[in-house]
């Protein structure tokens, strides 16, 4: 039997705080950059977020091509129709930025390694080709404080004829640096910031307690776990709260990088196919499941839900772990419900009928379910789906 080991794996270059979104000119030209391809999405743009970042690379002299027509859950075809936009633009990019949320950067890694590389986007996702080396230099700006794809070396595309969205991983498609800007994310809804900061806090809580866990994972995952705790209800209720703003964007990208040291588990393998056939946000399908699914994984972990359950700012003084990690699932319970999260599936079309398929599409995400810390079975995948309707 082999050694366990583990791996972190980090963007080249992190620059964070109120206002780093300035250096983004400054850090193209150190990359030598000439040709600036912008990969963002019309509601980013439309918030203004995306000019100014242009102007100030235009500014510098450098070429800038935007194409801003990312979709949300975007699918081959879209990616497709983006690199061949961007290849339309000519005179080849030499650096890729991408500004916005997942599905902005998701394709924007993505597309700058198909701009480098005579690659089957299609054989990538089937697993039968593999990405050969890097490609574009490519910088992260996030506009949510969710996701975490600024932190991961994971692209997220649908493929729509199977309803399934796929995760193409490489080291290779890690970016090279991240703006980390707490300013662009102060006109996210309310609605937004609390789907996409559950995601986050999915991410962390998944990691921590993933069968691929590690030192590393720990380190980060409780300490998102603080920030996203301390601070979500205050950014769902004041978006300009600049300090709750940064604690979730900081939070949000911990978990991207316990995500690239450890893995989610059940809660993402879940809400897969919650994505891919209802289209329904990535975050809120993760945040409704995410209390059943901590509840079935409470049994055999009760000592890591505690450590959570503290690094979530609950009193634990007196508890046993199992209380401790029954105080957390609550918990989770009642952040849902002060975040207008609501309990249940339903207002998405989802009925009894539904639930083989459900399962069905869960199942085949094997890749996170494997990472479980408690095994699930189909029946119980079932039966976790069948109390959210
Ligand atoms: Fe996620």
């Amino acid at each position: 039997m082999s050694t366990p080991t583990y791996a972190i794996l980090n963007p080249g270059r992190v620059i964070a705080g109120a206002g780093s979104i300035e250096q983004l000119a400054e850090v193209a030209r150190g990359f030598n950059a000439r040709h600036v391809l912008v990969v963002s999405d019309k509601g980013v743009a439309a918030a203004g977020l995306v000019q100014g970042p242009c102007a100030a690379l235009e500014g510098a002299g450098l070429r800038v091509t935007l194409i801003d027509s990312t979709p949300p859950e975007p699918d081959v075809a879209d990616v497709e129709a983006i690199l061949a936009a961007a290849r339309a633009a000519g005179g080849a990019p030499d650096l890729v930025v991408g500004i916005g949320g997942g599905s902005a950067m998701d394709v924007a890694k993505i597309v700058a390694v198909l701009l480098a590389h005579d690659l089957d986007l299609r054989a990538l996702l089937a697993k039968t080709a593999e990405i050969p080396a890097r490609g574009l230099p490519s910088v992260m700006v996030p506009t949510t404080a969710g996701t975490g794809s600024e932190a991961t070396p994971n692209s997220i595309i649908l493929v729509a004829e199977d309803e399934l969205k796929v995760g193409i991983v490489s080291a290779r498609l890690m970016p090279d640096t991240v703006l980390l800007d707490p300013l662009l994310t102060l006109t996210l809804p309310p609605a937004v910031t609390a789907s996409t900061g559950m995601d986050a806090l999915t991410h962390a809580i998944e990691c921590y307690c993933s069968k691929k866990g590690n030192p590393f994972s720990d380190l980060y995952a409780l300490e998102a776990i603080r920030l996203i705790a301390r601070s979500i209800r205050r950014a769902v209720a004041n978006g300009r709260d600049v300090a709750a703003r940064e604690d979730m964007l900081m939070g949000a990208y911990w978990g991207g990088v316990c995500i690239a040291t450890s893995s989610t588990t059940a809660v993402h393998a879940l809400a897969y196919p919650l994505g891919g056939k209802y289209r329904m946000p990535h975050g809120l399908s993760n945040a409704i499941l995410l209390p059943s699914v901590m509840a079935f994984n409470l049994v055999g972990s009760e000592r890591r839900f505690a450590a959570m359950a503290r690094a979530m700012g609950l009193d634990t003084g007196g508890l046993s772990d199992a209380q401790a990690g029954t105080a957390f699932v609550e918990e989770l319970k009642r952040l849902n419900a002060d975040l207008g999260v609501p309990p249940h599936l339903r207002g998405w079309g989802i009925d009894e009928t539904h639930l083989d398929g459900l399962v069905e599409g869960a199942s085949k995400v094997t890749r996170l379910l494997d990472n479980n810390p408690r095994p699930m079975s189909r029946a119980d995948m079932r039966a976790l789906y069948a109390a959210l309707l």
